[in-house]
């Protein structure tokens, strides 16, 4: 198909822009972008859909959810509120536990029924590519069945899902003070399993005092090279474990959340070419004071990405949208860098070189908002200005 009379944001050089720009399609790639006057004349038979001056911009894509889960934690919410701390409630067994216990009790049906809707907002925020994570199962069977629910997502919705193995995610009751037995007998197994079935695109743990210390995933990281799995981490979102510079060493795709990251973890993402996952709603919701170094980032030429890191605890959020506004309002990423980090950085952040920005060749997933300048996708709270949605070259009605 063809999309004439768009305002391109291609997202090569900042923005890109491209005023009264045409895109034509061939299947589900790019084959063409450029100014309407420019538009080959082989390209000018296709069948035509008239954006009328409309932004469009590379489909959004949201490379850090929690989107499977059973349950909700709005009881937790409440305890907050009356004063209790996010670790003490996880320390209490409460917090991600609390989601383990009724995730194991829910059938992947169930599961799936359940992750449907919370996809959905994702897609109508946007997105055209989410990445999945396990960790609310914490055994090999309860892993295995949360990641097949996350591969069924792609089944049942047009958008691209990457699924992301985190049995590392928190250390179940059995396992309490045992974490190096944990990640052998639960972590390694599951991941050699749903490896074996073709069930996982990276691997991800989360390093922290209240999880898994950088040594206690030393083997687990060591297991994904050997597999040739990439390797993300949960790093530095409530204190400094040098997770960032432990990711890096593996040459990490991403390092996550990052608000105590140190000087040294922003060198060594740097250097190592490491995305800088930047999570607002897990900040805003935990009323988090220390801001991540996004200027540091910024200043050493980090990549940085946007997600939702919609999860049940500490990020209730299934709006792309808003996670760019308030990556821009709380960390002060400019709106060109929000929609940079929701389209070519977190392409990269998942591994993707096929995504993420409107260039020939690359996937034709494409968003056409009502809106004439890029900054507008940030500067709305909580409302999505999104007119019509292409996957794969297809118009989504
Ligand atoms: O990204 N930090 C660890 N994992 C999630 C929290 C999950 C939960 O609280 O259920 C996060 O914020
Ligand atoms: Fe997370």
């Amino acid at each position: 198909m063809l999309l004439t009379h768009a305002t391109l944001a291609t997202m090569t050089n900042g923005y890109g822009l491209i005023p009264d720009a045409a895109v034509a399609m061939d299947g589900n790639r790019i084959a063409w972008a450029g100014p309407m006057a420019d538009l080959p004349a082989t390209y000018r038979a296709l069948p035509e859909h008239d954006a009328n001056g409309r932004l469009v911009t590379p489909g959004l894509i949201d490379c850090h959810t929690h989107a499977v889960f059973a349950g909700h934690r709005a009881v937790e919410f409440e305890l907050r509120l009356n004063g209790a701390s996010y670790e003490e409630i996880a320390w209490a067994g409460g917090g991600i536990l609390s989601t383990v216990t009724a995730t194991r009790a829910t059938s992947e049906d169930t599961l799936l029924a359940l992750a449907l809707p919370r996809v959905d907002q994702l897609i109508a925020s946007g997105a055209t590519t989410i990445e999945v994570k396990s960790g609310y199962g914490l055994t090999v069977t309860d892993e295995l069945k949360m990641l097949r629910v996350a591969r069924r997502i792609g089944l049942h919705r047009p958008v691209t899902v990457k699924t992301t193995h985190l049995a590392a995610h928190a250390i179940p009751p059995e396992y309490k003070g045992q974490p190096k037995a944990y990640i052998a007998e639960v972590a390694l197994p599951s991941l050699r399993d749903a490896y074996a079935d073709g069930l996982i695109d990276a691997v991800d743990a989360f390093c922290e005092t209240i999880a898994f210390s950088v040594e206690d995933l030393a083997p687990l990281f060591a297991e994904a090279r050997a597999l040739g799995l990439p390797v993300k981490l949960h790093a530095e979102q409530l204190t400094d474990q040098g997770g960032a510079a432990f990711a890096a060493r593996h040459a990490a795709l991403s390092a996550d959340h990052l608000e105590y990251l140190s000087a040294e973890g922003v060198a060594a993402m740097a250097a190592a070419g490491t995305v800088a996952v930047i999570l607002p709603g897990a900040f805003y919701t935990l009323r988090e004071s220390q801001l991540p170094p996004i200027t540091a980032l910024r200043d050493a030429g980090v990549p940085m990405a946007v997600a939702t890191d919609l999860n049940p605890g500490s990020s209730p959020m299934a709006s792309l949208t808003l996670a760019m506004n308030m990556a821009c309002t709380l960390f002060r990423l400019t709106p060109a860098e929000a929609l940079l980090g929701t389209t070519a950085h977190a392409a990269r952040a998942l591994g993707l070189a096929d995504r993420g920005r409107i260039v020939p060749g690359l996937r034709a997933d494409l968003c056409i908002w009502d809106a004439d300048h890029p900054a507008e996708i940030s500067y709305r709270i909580g409302a999505t200005p999104l007119y019509k949605r292409i996957f794969g070259g297809h118009l989504d009605a």
